[in-house]
């Protein structure tokens, strides 16, 4: 497994991939891995030749006042993960890599799917995962780029991205890895206290309780305030319990399939989850 900090460098370690017409997968990341980054890498290692994996923390996707100093970056701990399940490249640049060259005068911004859920509490967030995505994929040129989707926002606005701007990869959702207890697997899960992470697998449990309560034909409106009114009782500060239908459309007839959206705070760390609902009635 190689590392490479500098696009210059990337480029010359992926060249005879590209003469030999490999297929390039890639896993953006901001590092601090879990095993929900692990799985997307295993993802990309079954349909794709070399698999490179970048670790970035993004500074324009963070708001004013969210954690860009305090992300933890763990270089090392995740080079040797990432060995273990055989990425090829990992592509680690500075900031002055990314975005230290020339002033930046070209934004990216997803109009519509980014207005509310996460779009409405982290503004201008979709847009500089937007900005430093593209300029990922201009930089690495994968056949295959594969994403999260406990980030579902981010995962649609990426599709869309993709599709609007002719950008030529595939975008593969991976499915939510979760821990035994249920909670979602995130970076930030390590910022909860302890009391704080036995409280917080509490969103997938309200959300599986509220799969079967509509399952049961309970008013969705209702089934939504009940989570929120749980949540708050156990201590989250609820940022948004919506339902959207799976493109993020708001929902206009009852009996499709709809995903269910939680963003809450526990003290001080932002939790979101989801959770797919197929209609079989
Ligand atoms: O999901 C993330 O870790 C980040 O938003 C991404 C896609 C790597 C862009 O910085």
């Amino acid at each position: 497994m190689k590392t490479e900090t500098t696009i210059q460098g990337l480029t010359a370690s992926l060249a005879p991939a590209r003469t030999t017409k490999k297929l390039i997968g890639f896993v953006p990341t901001m590092g601090n891995l879990h095993e929900g980054h692990l799985t997307l890498v295993r993802a990309a290692k079954k349909i794709c030749d070399v698999v490179v994996v970048s670790i970035f923390v993004n500074p324009i996707q963070f708001g004013a006042g969210e954690d860009f100093d305090s992300y933890p970056r763990t270089l090392e701990q995740d080079s040797r993960l990432l060995a273990d399940v055989g990425c090829d490249i990992i592509f680690a640049p500075s900031v002055e890599q990314m975005y230290g060259k020339h002033p930046r005068l070209t934004n990216i911004s997803v109009s519509q799917i980014t207005n509310d859920l996460c779009g409405e509490s982290r503004p201008g967030h979709f847009d500089g995962v937007a900005v430093v995505v593209t300029k990922l994929f201009n930089i690495v040129q994968p056949d295959y780029a594969f994403f999260g989707q406990k980030d579902y926002q981010q995962l649609a606005v990426i599709r869309q991205l993709v599709q609007d701007l002719n950008i030529p990869l595939e975008v593969i959702g991976v499915p939510i890895v979760r821990a035994a207890d249920g909670l979602a697997l995130s970076s930030r899960n390590g910022y909860l206290s302890e009391e704080e992470r036995i409280a917080a697998p509490t969103i997938y449990q309200l959300l599986k309780q509220a799969e079967a309560a509509l399952g049961e034909g309970q008013a969705l409106s209702q089934v939504l305030a009940n989570i929120s009114i749980e949540l708050t009782q156990v201590g989250f500060v609820v940022d948004y319990v919506e339902a959207r239908q799976p493109n993020l459309q708001p929902i206009e007839q009852f009996d499709r399939d709809l995903v269910l959206f939680v963003a809450a705070k526990l003290g001080s760390t932002r939790l979101i989850d989801n959770l797919q609902i197929d209609f079989k009635i």
